[in-house]
C-alpha cells in the first residue's frame, strides 16, 4: 500500500511504486478528469499539479510523488490554487475556448500553474508554459487569449 496525498486527502492505493500516477487517478481512483492521451509525456492532457508543478502523471510513477501534494483537475479549485483556478475557468468560459475538450483539463492545470507563478505573462511567457500542451483542435489562439484574460 502506498500513500497519497490526492486533492488535500490522503489516499491509500493498492499498486506497484512504478506504476504511473496517471492509471492510479483513472483506473483505481476512477478520477477521469486527467485524460489519457499520448502516455508518453508528450501531449499533456494528463498534466497535474505535484508540489505545485505541473507534471505528466502519464510518465511520473507513484513513487515520486510520494510525501508531495497532489492536484488534479477535480481538485484545482479547492486547493490552495483556488483563486486563480476560478479566473482561469472563468476565462475559458468567457472566451468559449473549448472545442472537442478532450486537452482541456491538462490545459487548464498548465494555465493555473503559469498564473500561480507569473500573473502578468507575456505571450512568450505564456506560449514557453503551454508548449507541452497539445491540443487537437488547435485552440492555442483562444487559449494564449483566455490567459491573458485571466491575468487582468
Ligand atoms: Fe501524458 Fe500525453 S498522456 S503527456
Amino acid at each position: 500500500m502506498i500513500t497519497l496525498d490526492i486533492n488535500g486527502k490522503a489516499t491509500r492505493v493498492d499498486a506497484a511504486p512504478d506504476t504511473p500516477l496517471l492509471w492510479v487517478l483513472r483506473d483505481t481512483l476512477q478520477m477521469t478528469g486527467t485524460k489519457y492521451g499520448c502516455g508518453m509525456g508528450l501531449c499533456g492532457a494528463c498534466t497535474v499539479h505535484l508540489a505545485g508543478e505541473p507534471v505528466r502523471s502519464c510518465s511520473t510513477p507513484i513513487s515520486a510523488a510520494v510525501g508531495k501534494k497532489i492536484v488534479t483537475i477535480e481538485g484545482v479549485d479547492h486547493a490552495k490554487t483556488a483563486k486563480v483556478a476560478k479566473v482561469v475557468q472563468d476565462a475559458w468560459q468567457k472566451l468559449d475556448v473549448v472545442q472537442c475538450g478532450y486537452c482541456q483539463s491538462g490545459q487548464i492545470m498548465s494555465a493555473v500553474a503559469l498564473l500561480e507563478k507569473n500573473r502578468k505573462p507575456s505571450d512568450a511567457d505564456i506560449d514557453a508554459a503551454m508548449a507541452g500542451n497539445i491540443c487537437r483542435c488547435a485552440t492555442y489562439v483562444r487559449i494564449r487569449a483566455a490567459i491573458h484574460d485571466a491575468a487582468k
